[in-house]
């Protein structure tokens, strides 16, 4: 069974979250909708909730990560549960302990949800597989696979300021190949019936047959960007380049590189999003990235309400026996 249903109960509800890939729009909404009834959270003096009071959240990070592991974090003590952020790279990890021995430790200690960030496609899925049944595991990002919170981060900042995606036109720009959130992104906006979803890099940095995710491939940003409703500009991961891809840093920038002239190229309310963390004058100019187009930051806080969300449904459907209907 592959990961897309393997998330899921006989029921079809989200028993982990792992991948945006073979969810419904249902899902989807559902997650939507459930964020946008925690957002307020945080407006109030006492920004928590009782929801998953008495459950123990571990943080399991086995990558670097600032935005999404404290989000993340954020989002679990907001619900009131009590969490644990484990660096692997600084722990038994480096001492040869394998991942299983790893997870056989922590489970130990009781918890009940597990956070994943690995270099490896497939490791959230891996450690899924092999927890005790009532364990949530949820995908922070494994290798160029998926990153589903960030993709439904990324819909739900959309949906706040352009709620109609049937018209949506979404431009997706820089390195799609080493992208895990542009897979992801591409999935969950197919999913939503955006009205058109184009990639737009340098041939070096497109997946092949990326068309078959159901995207529109231009090399020109000239062509890419023209009339566009969003562009998420994303960064060059050299982390994950063998070889020499790319000419270099300042030839990308003049290709491709979001500035003010280009951006002058979409519609006039366009909105400008970037998972983090940004290169400026790499992929996107300073004044972009702070100018008034720009909703990065906003990204980030949506990223609390969507992962309080995702954590209270998963959660939510391991507690509920089998058989029984929200
Ligand atoms: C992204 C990631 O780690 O996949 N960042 C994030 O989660 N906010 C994108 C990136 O690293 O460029």
């Amino acid at each position: 069974m592959s990961a897309t249903h393997f998330q899921l109960d006989p029921q079809g509800r989200l028993l982990h979250f792992l991948t945006i890939e073979g969810l419904t729009r249902r899902h989807l909404t559902d997650i939507l909708d459930t964020a946008e009834s925690l957002h307020g959270v945080a407006e109030r003096r006492v920004k928590k909730l009782p929801t998953l009071h008495g459950k123990t959240v571990v943080n399991l990070f086995f990558e670097a990560s600032t935005r999404t592991r404290t989000t993340f974090e954020l989002a679990a003590k907001r619900l009131s549960a009590d969490v644990l952020t484990l660096n692997i790279a600084t722990s038994s990890a480096v001492k040869g302990e394998t991942l299983l021995d790893t997870l056989r430790n922590i489970e130990a200690m009781q918890c009940d949800m597990f956070v994943v960030r690995h270099e490896q496609s497939g490791a959230a899925e891996f450690i899924a597989r092999h927890v005790k049944p009532h364990i949530a595991v949820l995908n922070a990002g494994d290798g160029r696979h998926a990153h589903p919170t960030q993709a439904m981060l990324d819909v739900f900042t959309i949906r706040r300021h352009k709620p109609d995606f049937s018209r949506l036109q979404v431009a997706i720009v820089g390195d799609i190949l080493h992208s895990r959130v542009a897979r992801s992104l591409i999935h969950a906006l197919n999913i939503l019936g955006a009205g058109e979803i184009r990639v737009v890099g340098p041939r070096t940095l497109l997946p092949a047959q990326v068309e078959t995710l159901g995207a529109r491939v231009f090399y020109d940003p000239a062509q890419g960007l023209r009339d566009v409703d969003v562009v998420v500009m994303l960064r060059l991961q050299k982390e994950r380049m063998e070889g020499a891809l790319l000419p270099s840093e300042q030839e990308f920038f003049q290709r491709y590189g979001l500035t003010e002239e280009r951006l002058a190229l979409a519609k006039p309310d366009v909105l400008v999003m970037h998972p983090g963390p940004i290169n400026r004058g790499v992929e996107i100019d300073s004044r972009v990235a702070d100018g008034p187009r720009s909703v990065i930051l906003e990204q980030v806080t949506n990223g609390i309400a969507v992962r309080m969300a995702i954590m209270s449904i998963t959660l939510g459907n391991h507690a509920r026996p089998a058989g029984e209907t929200p």
